[in-house]
């Protein structure tokens, strides 16, 4: 068996679905095997104490090419898409160099995501591991990085989102609308909409935002709070859930208006049945 260059390693977060424990642990169980049996590597599953479904899983790569390796064999992606079935992954970070590095990461749990769907984790592969009828069925699974729940609190989103709503231009309309995007890292977007004397081409408040964080690297959301100086809840519109789920998956989207919070939703309530990679 290849030596493990412990510096090369892969960390996932798995929020196990509940009453499907023992099916996560028989495959978590096969895939370490697997990983030994092909020398791709070694992997280590801990639970986390204060969620009791959700698990840490460590991979340690045999050496630079393994992770890609792994990711591409058949036999290991129809594992890791049983996996997905009974458990919401979060690639947390791929092939991590400084153990220093990592030691941070595990302490502050807030580790930064790398852009999964564009490395060799790439959920988009057509079929991988799936039938066709299974990824019909699975069309309430996103695709992009994971939400990361239990964690809110540390920011308050909803001042931010007032906050950027300031700096709204809404010369035509006259409805100024503030959004504020927290990162998995625990940063924040804010956007504002801003109209043009074409009217389409004005921008709402949530796209500038998640534009914004894209624009520098950032690929792993939680949550992203939308004010407007209304009674009732400002929901975003169509154009925004098309792109915010794009993005950000199954974000939690907190509504509010210039005093109250007016509504908390999951994304994946507000664009049920989505069109997104799966379907190309
Ligand atoms: N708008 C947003 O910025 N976000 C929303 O969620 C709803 C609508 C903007 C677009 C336009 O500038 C104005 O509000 C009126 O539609």
């Amino acid at each position: 068996m290849a030596s493990f260059d412990d510096r090369r390693l892969s960390v996932s977060v798995a929020d196990v679905n509940s009453g499907q424990e023992a099916e996560f642990q028989t495959l978590s169980t096969r895939f370490e095997a697997m990983l030994l049996r092909k020398d791709y590597g070694r992997a280590e599953l801990i639970r986390d104490e204060a969620h009791p479904l959700r698990f840490y899983s460590v991979r340690f790569w045999s050496d630079a090419t393994a992770a890609e390796r792994c990711h591409q064999d058949p036999e290991v992606q129809a594992l890791t898409a049983k996996l997905y079935q009974v458990s919401r992954v979060t690639h947390v970070v791929n092939g991590v160099r400084s153990p220093a590095g990592l030691r941070l990461l595990l302490d502050d749990r807030r580790a930064r995501i790398e852009a999964d769907r564009r490395t060799g984790f790439d959920r988009r592969v057509r079929g991988a591991g799936h039938t066709e009828r299974e990824r019909r069925d699975k069309q309430e699974r996103r695709l992009g990085p994971r939400r990361v729940h239990d964690r809110g609190g540390e920011v308050d989103l909803v001042a931010a989102a007032r906050r950027a709503r300031e700096h709204a231009d809404a010369a035509y309309s006259h409805f100024k609308v503030g959004a504020a995007l927290e990162t998995v890292d625990g940063g924040v977007f804010t956007g504002c909409n801003i109209e043009n004397a074409t009217y389409g081409l004005t921008i709402c408040a949530e796209r500038v935002a998640m534009f914004k964080a894209l624009s520098e690297g950032h690929r792993a959301f939680t949550r992203i709070a939308i004010v407007a100086d209304t009674e009732a809840p400002t929901p975003p519109c169509g154009a925004c859930r098309q792109i915010l789920w794009e993005f950000g998956g199954n974000l939690e989207i907190l509504l509010a208006n210039l005093t109250d919070e007016k509504g908390r939703h999951d994304l994946k309530d507000l664009l049920p049945f989505p069109f997104d990679a799966r379907n190309l």
